[in-house]
């Protein structure tokens, strides 16, 4: 079991102690004192996160990443950063990727409408009903320690093409590729009780707790089919799907290797 929170800020601040200042030697893995110095306070950190890592290390972790994330370069830099450091300690991770922004960049310059129906661009909608997924290919890839990146474009037999939905193509790989976790990155803390209100932030919950809120309208428009894709993928044998905000430096990290996570986890 992960060992109890550290209780440490979710945003940290590292301050340079004012000298003179005295040195305190204790054992780093003990928590029921305060980080003394920042170089502490990091060693506390990564030692919150053996137990993850050892619960982890070897399991297949299915990242999307698109949206509002996708537009900044310092955030795509953090996103390949946290991916190629949870592969290095023995991670398995298979990055999605989405073209929202771009999409709506290139129809806009080509005077072409932007058509959305129930959260789903449309030509996303016309191909929701995903018949067969073979990941086969990526085996190899992933037992030789890459890590694959995924467009969300498919052919069928006929060599017609499809735009699919990037969290669609990620639930389904998810399930397929038999993955411990799904992880959607997005522009919103993660699903909120009151979606007006950015502290109303849902931490866990369950598959029966989204419906409710689905039915209950707490949950609306782009959102439901991202519940909806996490729900799939945990029917079919994922551990736990996670919303999670990308505009948040480092937040992939924060959600696998810390206590409290970066955004919504729901289990099956
Ligand atoms: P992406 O572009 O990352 O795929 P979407 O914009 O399609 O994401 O979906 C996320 C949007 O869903 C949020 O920006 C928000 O407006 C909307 N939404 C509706 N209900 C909720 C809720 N309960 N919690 C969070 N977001 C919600
Ligand atoms: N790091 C732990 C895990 O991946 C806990 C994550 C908790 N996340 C959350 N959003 N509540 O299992």
């Amino acid at each position: 079991n992960p060992s109890p929170p550290l209780n440490l800020p979710n945003k940290l601040t590292l301050r340079r102690p004012k000298p003179p200042f005295s040195l305190s030697i204790r054992n780093s893995l003990s928590d029921s004192q305060a980080p003394t110095t920042p170089g502490q306070l990091r060693v506390d950190i990564l030692s919150e996160s053996l137990p993850f890592i050892q619960k982890f290390r070897g399991k297949t972790i299915v990242v999307k990443y698109g949206g509002a994330a996708m537009k900044s370069e310092s955030l795509q830099a953090s996103v390949v950063n946290d991916l190629v450091l949870l592969s290095c300690v023995g991670l398995r991770p298979v990055l999605v990727h989405g073209g929202g922004p771009e999409i709506n960049h290139w129809l806009k310059r080509l005077n072409i409408e932007v058509s959305f129906h129930d959260g789903l661009r449309v030509t996303d909608a016309a191909t929701m009903e995903i018949a067969r997924v073979d990941p086969t290919v990526l085996w190899s890839i992933v037992n030789d320690g890459h890590i694959p990146v995924i467009a969300s474009v498919a052919a069928d037999e006929t060599g017609q093409q499809y735009n699919i939905n990037a969290d669609t193509v990620a639930g389904e790989l998810a399930a397929a590729l038999g993955a411990e976790k799904l992880i959607l990155l997005t522009d919103v803390a993660g699903i909120l009780s009151d979606r007006n209100d950015a502290s109303s932030l849902v931490k866990e919950i369950d598959i029966k707790g989204v419906k409710k809120m689905v039915e209950e309208g707490t949950i609306g428009g782009g959102m439901i089919p991202k519940v909806n894709c996490c729900v799939r993928s945990l029917a079919q044998g994922v551990r736990t799907a996670s919303i999670v905000d990308g505009r948040v430096p480092h937040s992939l990290l924060l959600e696998i290797l810390t206590d409290e996570g970066a955004g919504t986890m729901i289990s099956g």
